[in-house]
């Protein structure tokens, strides 16, 4: 029998993401690494498509919850995916434009397949959506830990988008995994979900990279193969054990710990004017530091960073 537990975040909040992609954003965006940006492009691309899945399985999964707690969480799940998917869209848009219209057929086999996915029975769409979740978890961890050596002199607009995303992520980290549990619990599902959920997605980014690799004409190239297992080993490295705790029966992601950074960005995010911009990371800073004042020199921020 479900019953709702208090999460880790007092509130799930639903912000603007008023980042701007400027018309002559590179889609190399890390300088020279060529791999990594249309990695991070490709998984970009597969958002418009799978967050308004979430999004609808979400709604759809309100009709049968009876907690006040849980319905709120899912209003606000659904508010931020909203947000996110409207601003890769936005980023999708530019990356076309700047030299990969081949990204359209991308975005139509995308298309066609989580319309597939969407006919699936709700507890199936949901243990898949739990997965996801799972996974984009632990990518808020890699994001964070690794940002320097994954982001550093970056262009900062889409550096800075993908961490606040990955920061929400982590925020609404709950709320999949309580709808599953409210509407079935049961533990095979869920356990396929987690695989179901994270392989798709990333299945589907990887092979629009592959699409952009062969654009660039560097598919052939020994380097370029060595970047990309260098990048899926960070990934399944960092990422992959998030994924191994979630298959665990007793799973909750409420035993996940929220990274320091991430709390101090959601802190300093309070404190902020409404209706300003959300303000960017600076990638050429040495520690790419809370892009909030006040943030880069406190003290104990700095100690519970580095112990992580
Ligand atoms: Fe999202
Ligand atoms: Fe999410």
């Amino acid at each position: 029998m479900y019953s709702y537990k208090p999460k880790t975040v007092e509130k799930i909040v639903i912000r603007d993401f008023n980042f701007d992609f400027p018309d002559d954003t590179d889609p190399i965006w890390i300088p020279g690494q060529r791999v990594r940006s249309h990695m991070f492009n490709g998984l970009s691309l597969t958002m418009p498509y799978l967050e308004p899945f979430l999004v609808k399985t979400g709604r759809e999964t309100a009709q049968h919850v009876d907690s006040e707690e849980l319905l709120e969480d899912i209003r606000s799940f659904c508010g931020q995916e909203s947000q996110h998917y409207k601003c890769h869209r936005r980023l999708n848009d530019v990356l076309r434009a700047n030299g990969y219209p081949e990204f359209e057929a991308s975005e139509a086999y995308m298309d066609r397949a989580w319309k597939n996915l969407s006919r699936a029975s709700l507890e199936k769409r949901l243990a898949y959506s739990a997965g996801f979740e799972t996974m984009t978890n632990g990518f808020t961890r890699w994001l964070i830990k690794k940002r320097k050596s994954l982001f550093q002199n970056a262009d900062p607009h889409i550096a800075s988008f993908w961490i606040v995303h990955m920061i929400e992520e982590t925020e609404h980290k709950t709320v999949a995994l309580d709808c599953y549990m409210a509407y079935s619990g049961r533990y095979l599902p869920r356990f396929l979900g987690v695989f179901h959920g994270s392989f798709h997605v990333v299945g589907h980014g990887l092979r629009a990279m592959m699409v952009a690799l062969k654009k660039d004409g560097v598919l052939h190239k020994p380097s370029t193969w060595w970047e990309l297992t260098r990048e899926m080993a960070s990934m399944i490295y960092n990422v992959g054990p998030f994924l191994l705790r979630a298959l665990l029966p007793w799973h909750d992601a409420r035993s996940e710990k929220d990274p320091a950074y991430m709390q101090m960005w959601v802190k300093g995010y309070e404190g902020m004017p409404a209706g300003q911009k959300i303000p960017l990371i600076d990638t050429q800073h040495p520690d790419m530091p809370v892009p909030f004042r006040g943030a880069a020199t406190d003290e104990a921020f700095g100690a519970r960073q580095a112990a992580e």
